[in-house]
């Protein structure tokens, strides 16, 4: 696994708590994820998480996602867990404005260590954020003790595909503020540490295009509501430009990808 000392909760924080979080909700929308809502509902379909159950999402966010499966997959209560004090209020907010607030709980804390009952939830629910947690393995033993036995952990996350040179890593995980990426094999082998047998662990084939996008949208038409979010600091938008240029790069290269995994907790 690629790793870059020095890259801690506190980074993700100041993210999430500044303009940047905020650009990249301008650039993706409240679910801050790949793919939008046509990669939660790939992802709620391949899981089978539908009507009437009850679930957890590690690193919610404004709670976009959790909106999403009360919405369209019939859910009938999500408690999120996000570290990040502007998204945890943002988010109630939200939740509160789409009348919501009734089955959508959030909690401030570490997902690696949520103080949720053990066996709370019939799954538990990740969107492209656990890149950003610095010990994996405590985060899917975390995943794996909140889940009841027979349950699932769903997820979607940023990963490495084919092999980055010690250079890229560096400079991605830099302009990402991700301590570490994980890629398929690794994640599935913490599932099954954790005691969880894997159904699902593939690439999307999502991450190349959506960057694509992205870029195309902060050049053709987004590129004056982004530069009032850092202050119409030209030169950054041009080095950012420039940061999402080579991951776009690492992307077509199939070095960086979105993998989506679907794993059951043995009984
Ligand atoms: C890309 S956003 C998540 C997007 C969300 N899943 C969605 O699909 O809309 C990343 C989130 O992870 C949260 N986060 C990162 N590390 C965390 C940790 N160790 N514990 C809790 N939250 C964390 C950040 O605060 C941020 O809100």
């Amino acid at each position: 696994m690629k790793r870059k000392s020095g890259i801690g909760l506190e980074n993700v924080q100041a993210v999430y708590g500044g303009p940047e979080g905020d650009l990249w909700e301008l650039v993706m929308g409240q679910q801050i994820h790949i793919g939008g809502f046509k990669s939660s509902m790939d992802l709620a379909e391949k899981a089978g998480i539908g009507a009437g159950l009850a679930g957890v999402d590690l690193c919610c966010c404004n709670g976009a996602g959790m909106r999403f499966l009360v919405r369209f997959r019939g859910v009938a209560k999500m408690t999120g867990v996000d570290a990040t004090p502007t998204v945890v209020e943002r988010g109630r907010q939200r939740c509160k404005a789409e009348g919501l607030e009734g089955k959508i709980q959030f909690v401030l804390a570490d997902a690696t260590a949520s103080g949720l009952p053990s066996g709370c939830a019939d799954f538990v629910w990740g969107e492209d954020a656990w890149c950003y947690v610095v010990d994996k393995a405590r985060l899917i033993a975390e995943a794996a003790r909140i889940v009841k036995p027979g349950g699932t952990i769903a997820f979607t996350d940023w990963i490495e595909g084919r092999a980055m040179t010690d250079r890229e890593a560096d400079r991605f995980l830099t302009f990402m503020k991700f301590p570490n990426v994980q890629d398929l094999k690794g994640y599935g082998d913490l599932l099954k540490s954790s005691g969880c047998e894997v159904k699902m662990a593939v690439d999307t084939g999502r991450f190349a295009p959506y960057v694509d996008l992205y870029l195309g949208m902060l050049d053709m038409q987004l590129t004056y509501d982004a530069l009032k979010i850092i202050g119409f600091d030209t030169n950054l938008m041009g080095a950012m430009a420039g940061e999402m240029q080579f991951m776009q790069g690492l992307a077509h290269a199939g070095k960086i990808a979105q993998g989506l995994f679907v794993a059951r907790k043995v009984k």
